[in-house]
Parts: C-alpha cells; sequence; structure tokens
C-alpha cells in the first residue's frame, strides 16, 4: 500500500509518545462498566422479535432505505417515530437523524448565522464544537456547569445588538463527567434577555424524568429552544432526534446538510427505536429503578470505602475516577480487566490533560455484588 505522508505519521508518533495512540478494541466478554447500555435494552431478545414482527405488519421488508430522507428515503415509519416522539418528549416537532453526532453538527452548522453568537459548556461533545466549527457565527466557551462566567462571557462580548441571536449550548448530563448543569438557571437566563438554549439529552434520555429526559424532569420543556435526544444509549438502538418547534424543524429540513446528504435509516432502524420507546413505557419503570439503585448503591460503596475525593461527583450513570496521566488511567484499566471489568480509561487529548480519569457506566444489570467487588479492588489499587 502506498506510504502515509510524513506529516500524518508524525502525528500518529506524537499520539504513541503521549501513550495515547487510540485503536479499536476488541469486543470483551467482561462485566460491562463502560457500554451506554444503560437500561440493558440491547439484551432484550423481545425487542428484536417485536421490531421484526412491526416491520412485518407495516410490509416493510426491505433492508435498505434506498436514498436520502429528501429523495426516495422517507419511510412511513420516520413520521410514525417523529409524531411519537412530539407527543412524548412534549415538543412541537421532532426531526429524527442518522445519530446524535450528525443531529448536533447539523443544527449547529446550520442554526448560528454570521453576526450571531454561541456560548457553549467547555466540556461539550465534540459533534457540538464540530458543528459550531463548520458554521459562521463566532463562538465562545464558558467554564463548565459555571453559570458566573456565562455571565461574564456575555458581558465582555461586545458585539451583542439587535441582530444577534445568542444560543447557549450544554448537555443534560455530560458525557466525560456524568455531571449535570442548573438547567433551570440557565432556562430563566435564556427566557430574560431572549437568547436560545439547546440541551443535548444523550445521556439523560431513559434515565431521568421516567425515561423523558432530564428537561422533562425539570418541566421545562417551553423554555428550550432544542433539544437532542439519541437512541444509541439508554435506548439501545441507533440515530437521533431533535425536539424543536416545527418552523425550528422547517429550517432544518432545508439547510442542515448532515440531514439533506446522506442515505436515510433503514426501516428497521426506525422500527426499532418505536419499539424501544413502546418498551420503555411498558417495562422501563422496572430497569430504570434497578438503575437507580445501583446508582445509589455505588454511591454509597465510594463513601464506605473513602474514594469519594478521587470521584467527581455524580448522580447520573456515568461516574469518574480521576487517574492522571494516560499512562496511569491505561494501567488502571488494563488491572481491572484482569479482574474481568470492562472500564474504559478516558485519555487526553478526549479530556484535558491532568484529567485523564476511568469511566464507570452504571447499568440496571449490574448485580450489587458486581458493584461492590470492583471498589474494593480499586481501593487497593488507590
Ligand atoms: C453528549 C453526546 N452528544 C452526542 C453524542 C453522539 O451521539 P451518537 O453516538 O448517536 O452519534 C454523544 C455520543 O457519544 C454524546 O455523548
Amino acid at each position: 500500500m502506498a506510504k502515509l505522508p510524513e506529516k500524518l505519521e508524525q502525528k500518529l508518533e506524537k499520539r504513541r509518545l503521549d501513550n495515547a495512540l487510540r485503536a479499536l478494541p476488541e469486543t470483551p466478554s467482561l462485566i460491562d462498566f463502560s457500554s451506554n447500555d444503560y437500561l440493558g435494552f440491547t439484551r432484550k431478545e423481545e425487542m428484536v422479535n417485536d421490531t421484526s414482527k412491526l416491520l412485518n405488519e407495516e410490509k416493510l421488508t426491505s433492508i435498505g432505505s434506498t436514498g436520502s430522507r429528501l429523495l426516495t428515503g422517507n419511510h412511513i415509519l420516520y413520521k410514525e417515530l417523529e409524531d411519537f416522539l412530539a407527543v412524548y418528549h412534549v415538543s412541537d416537532s421532532a426531526l429524527v437523524f442518522n445519530s446524535g453526532y450528525d443531529a448536533n453538527i447539523g443544527f449547529f452548522s446550520s442554526v448560528p448565522q454570521r453576526g450571531d453568537i454561541v456560548f457553549y459548556d467547555e466540556l461539550v461533545h465534540a459533534s457540538i464544537r464540530d458543528g459550531i466549527k463548520m458554521g459562521n457565527a463566532k463562538s465562545y466557551k464558558f467554564a463548565h456547569n459555571d453559570l458566573n462566567d456565562l455571565r461574564r462571557q456575555i458581558e465582555r462580548s461586545q458585539n451583542i445588538d439587535g441582530n444577534t441571536e445568542v444560543y447557549i449550548v450544554t448537555e443534560a448530563v455530560f458525557s466525560m463527567d456524568g455531571d449535570s448543569p442548573d438547567l433551570k438557571a440557565l432556562a430563566n437566563l435564556c427566557a430574560k434577555n431572549n437568547y436560545h438554549l439547546i440541551v443535548d439529552e444523550a445521556h439523560a434520555v431513559g434515565i431521568f424524568g421516567g425515561g423523558k429526559g432530564l428537561i422533562s424532569e425539570l418541566g421545562i420543556e417551553k423554555d428550550v429552544f432544542a433539544r437532542v435526544v439519541t437512541f444509541g444509549k439508554a435506548m439501545g438502538c441507533h440515530g437521533a432526534a431533535i425536539l424543536c418547534g416545527n418552523e425550528l424543524k422547517t429550517y432544518l429540513v432545508n439547510f442542515a446538510r448532515s440531514l439533506i446528504y446522506t442515505t436515510a435509516l433503514s426501516p428497521h432502524a426506525i422500527a426499532s427505536v418505536l419499539v424501544a420507546y413502546q418498551y420503555l413505557e411498558q417495562y422501563g419503570k422496572e430497569e430504570i429503578t434497578g438503575l437507580r439503585a445501583n446508582i445509589l448503591y455505588f454511591k454509597e460503596q465510594i463513601h464506605h470505602l473513602e474514594l469519594e475525593e478521587s470521584f467527581i461527583q455524580s448522580n447520573s450513570s456515568i461516574h469518574c475516577l480521576l487517574a492522571p496521566g494516560n499512562q496511569k488511567a491505561k494501567q488502571l484499566s488494563k488491572q481491572l480487566k484482569e479482574e474481568g471489568f470492562d472500564v474504559k480509561p478516558i485519555l487526553s487529548p478526549t479530556v484535558k490533560m491532568g484529567e485523564e480519569r476511568l469511566r464507570f457506566c452504571l447499568h440496571s444489570y449490574n448485580t450489587k455484588e458486581e458493584i461492590k467487588n470492583l471498589l474494593q479492588i480499586i481501593r487497593t489499587y488507590i
């Protein structure tokens, strides 16, 4: 094969030297403390069967969607799902994208215009940052979950005038820290000043608000300009949706390039999301209760083992043990693997240098014994 250009070789070499080279892992048969399958939906055989049943009932037997949603790919299940999502999440409209990544780049590359300003939490997901970079608006980050810093940044930006639309973006549950911002205060700030609040609920849907997300739990659906919900995490499927007003949906259908210039999701993919939501409504309560009990137990054990200082405070299914240095985080993860646990190290540059960590994802199907054993092993290393 042709040789890699020298510049790329050098970038790879730097990654190796920084102990940060990424590689595609094998699928381990270890105790799962790392997947996003928070409610265990990917393990439910009945959901696979119900998806097939739904496709047969709708006589949708083709494997592919055959084109972009704007051409031939917009099969009937899209409308069914979007109508359902709007009612379930209490939104005027919903627009399904192929992934959360696509939803975020589609929104942020097309909605904020030249002359507008986006303020984003410094820890927002890469897809939000990439979308902002692709657009023409100015952008400023504010310190993580720090409303005072956000207010300072807004005051400092000289160029807000009558023509400037201000967008503020955050996550309901941060993917790498597991913590949450004060969403009510953010919503108030936005309402008072006519700013537009966008909340990525990727790690909150299926867990908070009886499954509907943290915005629903707080009852502030009407105060948010747009929400991003994803189906690849607690819902156990694939894809995402932007929940928003009718006019914004029309705008995105016309201008969000990650929606327009890509093949639509297959009937099977959409059917599985519909089934997952049915399942969430029917049986979700039990799984969510199990997950919540495990989160509580995990926190109790951290307290009992006097590990609190090493963990980032979180009430979600994501908990992080700070283990500064790529080498240290990798080593701890390797040791846990040898003990049978799958816990991923999060390395720089994914997180800031010095903030490398082990990231524990908790699930409804983890047992108390697994949690206890895991944390006791950690205690011996710390
Ligand atoms: C906060 C957040 N937003 C968006 C995404 C992207 O979602 P998807 O995996 O559906 O592309 C992720 C996934 O890691 C995420 O954590």
